[in-house]
């Protein structure tokens, strides 16, 4: 398929030496409005020069520059005429390759400093005379190759900060891309608007144009399959592809009988009937359940349930593949996934390419393997709040695209002991008031997680002259930055109390609804 030619602007090519911070960069530049690539480390210099950056940058990393293998640059790029910025690692191999002296001092600065800002460097225009900087590297600086100047000092280094204005070459001890750095945003604006010369010329609009351009090319007159779970990550995925390639694209979305009320008629109306996607709907809740017939254990759940759900996709696309063969070949050969930067660790090896690993994703693990596909991942190098902002850009609902997480096992990981329809009926009703209790009171956007969660557990309790002995219903309402750790939200009591006398009065089978107070750690968000 012919693709027209991508638009021209501004760009800074960002070198990678395998630093966890290197897509922060990235995402730096983008929120200035300018797009960014970033690159392995050893690119050459010729092709630096035809990708004509207005700058350049190299980022930290692990290494030392006199490890055995360490990655090192094409000390080239020096002399292209093009600005670079080095940071950490970047500045030590500025340092290194220009005729300086760079020594491993066995001991790692780590955390943040002071940095005095000595010469009026135009990296640090509006500054003023010290700022707070975040370090993190082992080796230093000990002598500035020719041309190049002290910018910035801290207590333990001379070099913090340097520069060759000539040249305009310029190098970082400290992040200036992390938060604590609070003023590196300005360093970094700096460098890419008054240095590099960058227009603002890159918006999330920009984002998605170049990103179908992609994608037609790389997957040509080919299909795609899509596993949609309905939450946001995967539902930005099947807007954005099917932006660029249509009808190309077939989403699958399985229903494991274990989600929550109404979703998977909200799916398909999102996405088939205002969207117009093409939607293979599997109501697998019947197997699930099945499997699930008698099963305690927390990891037997989740086991039977992921097993499941491959088998459940990988017979579904067997049967698009029937539908549309062409001639003996394989018609659907790209599988996509929403996969986002913080799901891709990072690691750098010692013999040469930084490598990227990806963590197996909760809800798709084991499916790329056993199927032979060549994966799409379109949203890759972005972050959570980035992905919805492309989601509300092409249109998606705010109800899907600033949605709770919820875990792939569904409801089967909050009904402690058996998962049964009736204890699945109860959950969902309990969940569906919880849910709207919290938009009503403006609360359900504000949290990271709110949910109920069905206790085995019968208790006495009263209802008219008589006696009751029913279930257990906890609220778990968490704050969290990404899950790993979290806190309970300290709600207002009126809307506790709405909730439990909305969930005790009107869900038959519950007569006491409890309150969980635990933080992560030592508990976990889920229960199970
Ligand atoms: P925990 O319970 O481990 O949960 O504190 C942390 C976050 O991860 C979500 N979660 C899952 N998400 N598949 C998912 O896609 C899973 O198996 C799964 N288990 C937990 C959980 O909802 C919380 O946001």
């Amino acid at each position: 398929m012919k693709t027209a030619a991508p638009p021209k602007h501004s760009k800074i090519l960002i070198l990678d030496f395998g630093s966890q911070y290197t897509q922060v960069i990235a995402r730096r530049i983008r929120e200035l409005q300018v797009y960014s690539e970033v690159v392995p480390f050893n690119l050459a210099a010729d092709d630096v020069k035809k990708l004509q950056p207005n700058g350049i940058i190299l980022s930290g990393g692990p290494a030392s520059v006199y490890d055995k293998g360490a990655p090192q640059v094409d000390k080239d790029i020096f002399s292209l005429g093009i600005p670079v910025l080095g940071i950490c690692y970047g500045l030590m191999q500025m340092a290194h390759h220009l005729g300086g002296e760079v020594v491993f001092t066995g001991r790692r600065e780590y955390g943040a400093g002071m940095l005095h800002i000595t010469n009026g460097s135009q990296l640090f225009d509006g500054l003023g005379n010290q700022i707070d900087v975040w370090n993190s590297h082992g080796d230093e600086v000990t002598s500035l190759p020719k041309g190049f100047l002290t910018a910035g000092t801290t207590e333990s280094s001379n070099f913090a900060a340097v520069e060759d204005r000539q040249r305009r070459l310029y190098g970082l001890q400290f992040h200036p891309e992390v938060a604590h750095t609070p003023r590196g945003k300005e360093i970094l604006q700096n460098f890419v608007y008054h240095i590099c010369r960058c227009a603002m010329d890159w918006t999330m609009g920009s984002f998605i144009a170049e990103t179908c351009r992609r994608v037609r090319e790389q997957i040509g007159n080919e299909k795609v399959v899509l596993g949609l779970s309905g939450g946001v990550d995967s539902s930005v995925v099947a807007a954005l592809l099917h932006k660029a390639i249509g009808d190309q694209l077939t989403c699958i979305f399985v229903n494991n009988g274990l989600l929550r009320a109404r979703e998977e008629e909200i799916v398909q109306r999102v996405f088939g009937e205002n969207f117009h996607i093409r939607l293979k709907y599997v109501d697998a809740s019947k197997r699930f359940l099945d499997k699930l017939r008698g099963v305690i254990d927390p990891e037997r759940k989740r086991k039977i349930i992921g097993n499941e759900f491959i088998s459940v996709f990988q017979h579904a696309t067997e049967e698009l593949q029937a539908a549309d063969r062409r001639g003996k070949n394989r018609s659907y050969k790209f599988l996509a996934q929403g996969t986002l930067y913080p799901d891709v660790i990072e690691s750098v090896s010692i013999a040469g390419n930084p490598s990227q690993v990806i963590k197996t994703h909760h809800n798709v693990g084991g499916l790329p393997e056993k199927m032979h596909f060549a994966l799409v991942e379109p949203v890759r190098q972005l972050f959570k709040d980035e992905v919805r902002q492309v989601g509300l850009q092409l249109g998606l609902p705010k109800e899907i695209v600033y949605r709770q997480p919820f875990p792939g096992p569904g409801l089967a990981v909050r009904i402690l002991g058996e998962v049964t329809p009736e204890r699945l009926s109860i959950l969902r009703e309990a969940d569906t008031i919880v849910q709207s209790e919290m938009e009503a009171a403006d609360w359900y956007y504000k949290v990271w997680q709110s949910f109920a969660v069905l206790l085995p557990i019968q208790t006495v309790g009263v209802m008219g002259d008589q006696r009751t002995y029913e279930n257990t219903v906890a609220l778990r309402i968490v704050e969290s930055q990404d899950g790993m750790t979290a806190d309970w939200v300290r709600v207002p009591y009126e809307l506790l109390a709405r909730i439990s006398s909305r969930v005790s009065n009107e869900v038959k089978g519950v007569n006491r609804v409890v309150f969980d107070i635990s933080s992560k750690p030592p508990s976990t968000i889920e229960w199970e």
